[in-house]
């Protein structure tokens, strides 16, 4: 039997909410810990460069008042590098960044970028911390990925999401490819209680990593409910 999926949960929008207002409320470390309590895997945190919604403080803070592993999503320069050595996360997921994109709107290109980010790969394993890179389902993106020397490559599902034909295969071939190298495969982006389930039936898939649906509902029906529900749609699609 396959090993049980592992959500993380996405808190970057509670941080959103709050500093809509500049204060303390909603505190996304109170967010994360009752999505602990709740059954979440891990607890997953994009401290950008131009601080939009998690502070240094969260981080800080997340890493220690939460018993469950914190994956650190950043970009790939010397400030998030050297922030991460100092937090040193159970991971760090490296994305692209540009200050003018609502999310993260595509993958990372590991293969143009390869001769910049295979230090900081190494850098961050060195401190004990998992590396993972955000990266398109593309055949080319993941031989870079595995050359890197980085333990995880996330599927960046932006495009599945959108209904874009032939993503789901795309993603399943990616998975396959991945797996042969190596490489522990995670994904994520635009999930939905809709379309998590074939997502969740590609057999390698490890980790999935959401946010942005999770909250949204929690206005809903609250986070333990729509973390309990979310999980209940992903092992029924993996166990199929
Ligand atoms: N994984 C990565 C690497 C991301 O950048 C994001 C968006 O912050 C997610 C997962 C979660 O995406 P969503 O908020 O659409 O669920």
């Amino acid at each position: 039997m396959r090993p049980a999926i592992r959500l993380g949960v996405n808190i970057d929008h509670v941080a959103t909410v709050r500093n809509a207002r500049g204060g303390q409320h909603p505190d996304p470390v109170a967010a994360a810990l009752l999505a602990v309590q709740s059954g979440a895997d891990g607890i997953t945190a994009h401290l950008r460069e131009d601080r939009r919604h998690i502070r240094d403080t969260d981080l800080e803070r997340l890493r220690t008042e939460i018993d469950a592993p914190l994956n650190m999503e950043m970009a790939a320069t010397d400030e998030m590098v050297a922030i991460a050595q100092a937090l040193r996360p159970h991971a760090c997921c490296l994305v692209p960044e540009r200050r003018e994109e609502l999310t993260t709107e595509g993958g990372l290109d590991v293969a143009g970028q390869s001769d910049a980010l295979t230090p900081k790969v190494h850098a961050l394993k060195a401190n004990g911390i998992r590396v993972s890179l955000f990266i398109d389902p593309d055949p080319t993106q993941i031989a870079a990925a595995a050359a890197t020397g980085a333990q995880v490559v996330e599927l960046h599902t932006g495009a599945y999401a959108q209904g874009r034909a032939g993503e789901l295969e795309r993603l399943q071939r990616a998975a396959t490819q991945a797996a042969s190298l190596g490489l522990e495969v995670h994904a994520g982006h635009g999930l939905t209680y809709e379309n998590v389930g074939p997502v969740a039936t590609i057999p390698q898939i490890r980790e999935l990593n959401i946010g942005h649906f999770l909250i949204g509902q929690a206005i809903f029906d609250g986070l333990p409910t729509v973390i309990a529900t979310m999980q209940a749609h992903i092992s029924k699609a993996a166990e199929h």
